[in-house]
């Protein structure tokens, strides 16, 4: 009997880490058997200060994805966001290479999320003709050009989703969690006559009552700053008019209520939208969100690099190039 082609991907975001395991069936599409989903621990800042507790998050989202899939794995993709500022990205790589082999895992490749989240989300007429991907995350917004079929430009903001929440918290003085909650409620919505929110202050003692206008500005000025960001890191590269696929948002900043309408007015493109992989089957709704696109499109990543590596005939890489 023919061997089983295996591959796991693992995310390790700001705030969660997502590990996937896919069987690669003969037409190279890869079938996701089992996915799992833990809190990142151990990354503070784009630095690992704890290894065990980085590991130790590691082993826990690939044992998740593994007793659902009901198989061991060996060897991983993994992805990772780039913007890193206290230690540079060689370093980061490194100290997360280590994590990665502390839990007895072979380390196939790093890659950086925004790539990965591409090949799940992207289709070839999309990289054709010009298209800017923009992953935004927990800790950190990147951004992909592609151009004539191939990656142009990479840029990575060390601002991410969660500076909306802590700004949400400091302006109202309230709790992070709180400026979670209100961030998600509320987004860039402006609610006609919408009653006052009612939030707990900072130790939960006392519930006061603010404007949802005001909770508003501060998500907008955030959120325009980080549009206003990559706006300049596109003009490094082209014009935003000349990329008729315009911008496709994920990850799990891009949920945020009323993105799209100023996104498109900032960044000046001709059309937005919100990218959620789609493309391979999941295992439950829960994962049908661009919070799992990095992860899911490593695995389709790592099934095409492992098909270059054992060298195959052509006809499995022209399906596999058929949803990428
Ligand atoms: N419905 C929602 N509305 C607004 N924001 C949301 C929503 N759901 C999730 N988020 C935000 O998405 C962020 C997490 O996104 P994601 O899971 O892509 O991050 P990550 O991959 O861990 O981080 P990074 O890519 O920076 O390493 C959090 O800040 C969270 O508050
Ligand atoms: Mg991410």
């Amino acid at each position: 009997m023919a061997r089983r082609h295996i591959v796991c991907g693992l995310d390790v975001g700001t705030t969660k880490i997502v590990s996937v395991i896919a069987e690669v069936g003969p037409n190279g599409y890869p079938q996701i058997l089992g996915m799992g989903e833990c809190p990142t621990l151990g990354i503070r800042k784009g630095s690992v200060f704890d290894e065990t507790a980085l590991t130790k998050s590691i082993s826990q989202a690939v044992l998740l994805a593994e007793t659902m899939a009901k198989e061991t794995i060996e060897k991983v993709y993994v992805a990772s966001p780039v913007a890193i500022q206290l230690t540079g990205w060689e370093v980061f790589e490194e100290q997360l290479a280590n994590s990665v082999r502390l839990t007895g895992l072979r380390l196939a490749e790093i890659i950086p999320s925004v790539v990965a989240a591409a090949e799940a989300l992207l289709t070839d007429i999309d990289k054709k003709i010009g298209t800017v991907l923009m992953d935004l995350g927990g800790s950190t917004s990147s951004l992909a050009i592609f151009d004539g079929g191939l990656l142009v430009h990479t840029y990575s903001l060390a601002v991410g989703s969660e500076h909306i929440s802590s700004d949400l918290a400091l302006c109202l003085r309230t709790t992070i969690s709180e400026g979670e909650r209100i961030k998600k409620a509320l987004g860039l919505s402006t609610p006609e006559a919408a009653d006052d929110l009612e939030i707990s202050s900072v130790g939960g003692h006392e519930q006061r009552k603010v404007s949802p206008s005001a909770a508003r500005d501060i998500i907008e000025s955030r959120v325009k700053e980080i549009l206003e960001l990559a706006l300049q890191a596109i003009h490094q590269s082209c014009r935003p008019e000349s990329l008729p696929g315009g911008a496709i948002f994920t990850g799990g900043g891009s949920l945020l209520e009323g993105l799209l309408p100023m996104a498109k007015n900032v960044l000046q493109v001709s059309q937005v939208s919100i990218g959620s992989p789609g493309k391979v089957g999941v295992p439950g709704e829960k994962w049908i969100s661009p919070v799992y696109a990095s992860a899911i499109g490593l695995v389709i990543y790592g099934a095409k690099r492992d098909f270059r590596r054992s060298g195959r005939t052509s006809g499995w890489r022209q399906v596999l190039d058929k949803f990428t």
